[in-house]
C-alpha cells in the first residue's frame, strides 16, 4: 500500500480536480438518495387518496403520479449530470497523472546509463511504462472514485435510514457484516486466481511472439509440431485457470444478491409488522427496500477496488524502483557548457572491469590521441576494442585511471557537450522505423538540413547510389513496416548519420566489417578528405580499415601490446604482422574464387 504514497505528489498537483470531483460525487449522491423518498411519498399519498374515497380520486392520483415521477426523473437527470462531472474531473485527473508519470519514467530512462540497460530486459522496461502505469491509473481513477462514492453513499443512506427509523435500520443492516467478511475473503481468492490467469496470459503471448520472430529457426529445424504442442499445453493451462476464475466469479455476485435479498426480506417483514402496528407508513417499507438495493453495487465493487489497489501498489513499487535508480554517471558534473578539444585525448593507465561479469576488458591502457590524427585500433574479438569506445563516449567511466581531454578530466566535463563533439558509429548499428532521410538527419546537430546536405553525406558514406535505386529513394521506410537493408547497407547508413553531425572526432566501432573492400576504401578516402582538421578513431578487426592511420594500436586481452604506423608494426613482426599475413592470404583466396 505504502508504495502508492509516491503518487501523492501528483494528487497534490491536481488537488483542485480531486476536490471538485469529490464535491461532485457528494452532490450526485444527494440527488440519488432523494429518490426513495419520492417513491415513499408517492405510495403514501396515493394510498391515502385511494382510501379517502373522494370523487375526483382518479385525477388526484394521476396528478400525484405525474408530479412525483417528474420529480423522480429530474433527480435522476441531476444525478447523471453530476456523475458526468465527476468523471470529467477524477477520471480526467487520472489520465493527466498517467501522462505525467509516463513522462517522468521516460525522462528517467533517458538519463539512466548504459549499465542499467545492460542489466534490465527491454520487455521489463516497456512493461513499467505501459502496463504498470495503466494499473496505477486504475487506482487513481476508478479506484479513488468508487471508494469516495462508497463512503458518501453509505453515509448518506445510513443517515437517511436512521433519521427515519433506527429500529428498521438495525435489522436491514444485519447481514452487512457477514457481507463484508465474505467480500474480503472472496476478493482475496479472486485476486490470486486472476493473477494466475494474467501470468499464464503473458506466458502465452511470449510463446506466440517467440514462435513468430523465430519462425525461420523453427521451420529449418522442423520443430513446428513441438512448438504447437507447447502452445497447446499452455493454452490448456490458461483455459483451466480462466475457468477456475470464472467459477469463483460466478459465485460472487449471486452471494451478494442473496444477502441483499435477505436484507430486503427482513425489511419487508419487520417493516410490515411495524406498518401493521401503525408505527410507520407503507411507503417507508418501499423506501428502505430501495436503500438496501442502492447499496448493492457499491459493496459489490469493494472487492474489485481492493484488487485494483493491490495491483496498483505492486505496479507502483516496480515503477519507484526504477525511478529511484541513480544514473551512475554524473552528467551535470560541470554546468559550464563549453567543452573544447584543441590538443589531445590522453588515457592514463586506464582499466575497465565490468561489474556484472567481472571481466577486465581493458588493462592499464596509456595512449595519446592528438587532434587531427587518425588512430586505428585493431584486435581480436573480445580484446576490448568496443569497451575502449564506450569509455571515449563516456557511456562508462573507467574503473581505474583517468581520461583527459586537453588538460581536463573527461569525467568533469559536461557530458552532453562532449558527446556533441563525437560522431560515434556503434558496432551494433540501430536504425529507426522511419524513412532513410530521417534516419540520416537524426544525427544532425541542427534542425535545418537541406536535402543536398543529406545526399552529400550519404555519398561520403558510399550509400547514395544504393538509396537512389530504391523506388522511393530517400523516403523509403525502414524497419518492420518498411524494407530490410543488408548489414553493409545499415553500416553505411549509420556512418552517414554520424558524418552529418559534423563532429570534431569520428569514432567508428568496427562499422566497416560488412562492407566490401572497395567500398571501404572509398568511404575511408572520402572521409579523409573531409577530415583534414578532424580526429578519427577507427576500430576494426581488419587491417584494410586502418592501415592508413597515423598511429595504429593493437589490443590483446585488454592490453595495449603494439603501437606504431603500418610499416613500423609490420617490421615488429608481432601480432599485427601475423594478422596482416593471415588476412592477406584470406583476401587472395577470396579473389581466386570465380
Ligand atoms: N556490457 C558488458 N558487460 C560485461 N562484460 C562485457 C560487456 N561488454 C563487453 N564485455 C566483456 O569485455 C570483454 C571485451 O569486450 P569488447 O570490448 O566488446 O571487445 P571487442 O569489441 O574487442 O570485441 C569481453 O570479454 C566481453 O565479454
Ligand atoms: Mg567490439
Amino acid at each position: 500500500m505504502s508504495s502508492l504514497f509516491y503518487l501523492n505528489k501528483y494528487l497534490v498537483k491536481y488537488k483542485w480536480r480531486l476536490i471538485l470531483g469529490t464535491i461532485f460525487i457528494f452532490i450526485s449522491n444527494i440527488f440519488f438518495v432523494q429518490q426513495p423518498e419520492i417513491l415513499s411519498e408517492a405510495i403514501n399519498t396515493i394510498s391515502g387518496q385511494l382510501e379517502s374515497g373522494e370523487e375526483n380520486t382518479r385525477e388526484l392520483i394521476l396528478k400525484t403520479a405525474l408530479t412525483l415521477s417528474g420529480l423522480y426523473m429530474l433527480l435522476a437527470v441531476l444525478k447523471g449530470v453530476f456523475l458526468f462531472l465527476t468523471r470529467q474531473t477524477i477520471i480526467v485527473m487520472s489520465r493527466f497523472i498517467e501522462y505525467d508519470l509516463k513522462n517522468e519514467i521516460y525522462d528517467q530512462y533517458q538519463h539512466l546509463s548504459f549499465n542499467f540497460y545492460k542489466k534490465n530486459a527491454t520487455g521489463d522496461l516497456m512493461n513499467r511504462i505501459s502496463e504498470d502505469v495503466s494499473k496505477v491509473r486504475m487506482y487513481l481513477g476508478p479506484g479513488i472514485m468508487y471508494t469516495i462514492n462508497l463512503f458518501f453513499l453509505f453515509g448518506l443512506i445510513l443517515y437517511k435510514m436512521i433519521s427515519k427509523n433506527p429500529e428498521l435500520t438495525l435489522y436491514v443492516l444485519l447481514p452487512l457484516p457477514i457481507m463484508s467478511i465474505l467480500i474480503y475473503f472472496v476478493s482475496r481468492v479472486l485476486n490470486k486466481k486472476s493473477e494466475r490467469v494474467q501470468f499464464q496470459q503473458s506466458l502465452l503471448s511470449t510463446i506466440v511472439q517467440e514462435s513468430f520472430s523465430g519462425i525461420r529457426v523453427i521451420k529449418s529445424h522442423v520443430k513446428e509440431k513441438q512448438v504447437e504442442a507447447k502452445f497447446n499445453r499452455e493454452a490448456e493451462n490458461y483455459k483451466r485457470n480462466s475457468m477456475n476464475l470464472a467459477k469463483t466469479n460466478a459465485f460472487f455476485m449471486p452471494t451478494i444478491i442473496l444477502l441483499i435479498g435477505i436484507s430486503t426480506i427482513l425489511t419487508i417483514y419487520i417493516g410490515g409488522l411495524q406498518a401493521n402496528a401503525g408505527t410507520i407508513e407503507r411507503g417507508e417499507i418501499a423506501e428502505f427496500v430501495l436503500y438496501v438495493n442502492m447499496l448493492t453495487w457499491p459493496f459489490a465493487s469493494v472487492g474489485w477496488v481492493t484488487s485494483i489497489v493491490q495491483h496498483a501498489s505492486a505496479s507502483q513499487k516496480r515503477i519507484t524502483e526504477f525511478l529511484k535508480e541513480k544514473p551512475d554517471l554524473d552528467e551535470n558534473a560541470n554546468e559550464d557548457k563549453s567543452v573544447v578539444f584543441s590538443e589531445s585525448i590522453n588515457l592514463n593507465n586506464v582499466s575497465l572491469t565490468y561489474e556484472n561479469s567481472g571481466v577486465t576488458a581493458l588493462n592499464g591502457i596509456t595512449l595519446s590521441i592528438k587532434k587531427g590524427q587518425t588512430i586505428g585500433i585493431i584486435g581480436r574479438t573480445g580484446s576490448g576494442k568496443s569497451s575502449l569506445a564506450y569509455l571515449l563516449m563516456r557511456l562508462l567511466d573507467p574503473t581505474e585511471g583517468k581520461i583527459e581531454i586537453d588538460q581536463q578530466e573527461l569525467a568533469k566535463l559536461n557530458l552532453e557537450r562532449w558527446r556533441h563533439l563525437l560522431g560515434y558509429v556503434p558496432q551494433e548499428h540501430f536504425l529507426f522505423s522511419d524513412s532513410i532521410k530521417n534516419n540520416i538527419i537524426f544525427g544532425a546537430n541542427s534542425d535545418e538540413i537541406s536535402d543536398e546536405e543529406v545526399y552529400e553525406y550519404a555519398k561520403n558514406a558510399g550509400i547514395h547510389e544504393t538509396i537512389m535505386h530504391f523506388p522511393e529513394k530517400y523516403d523509403t521506410l525502414l524497419g518492420e513496416r518498411g524494407i530490410n537493408l543488408s548489414g553493409g547497407q545499415k553500416q553505411r547508413l549509420s556512418i552517414a548519420r554520424a558524418l552529418i553531425k559534423k563532429p570534431e572526432i569520428l569514432l567508428f566501432d568496427d562499422c566497416l566489417s560488412a562492407v566490401d573492400n572497395e567500398t571501404e576504401e572509398y568511404i575511408l578516402q572520402s572521409i579523409k578528405s573531409d577530415l583534414t582538421e578532424k580526429t578519427a578513431i577507427i576500430i576494426s578487426h581488419r587491417i584494410s580499415s586502418i592501415k592508413y592511420a597515423d598511429t595504429i594500436i593493437v589490443l590483446d586481452e585488454g592490453k595495449l601490446v603494439e603501437q606504431g604506423n603500418h610499416k613500423e608494426l609490420l617490421a615488429q613482426k608481432g601480432i599485427y604482422y601475423d594478422t596482416f599475413k593471415r588476412q592477406e592470404i584470406q583476401a587472395k583466396e577470396e579473389n581466386k574464387k570465380p
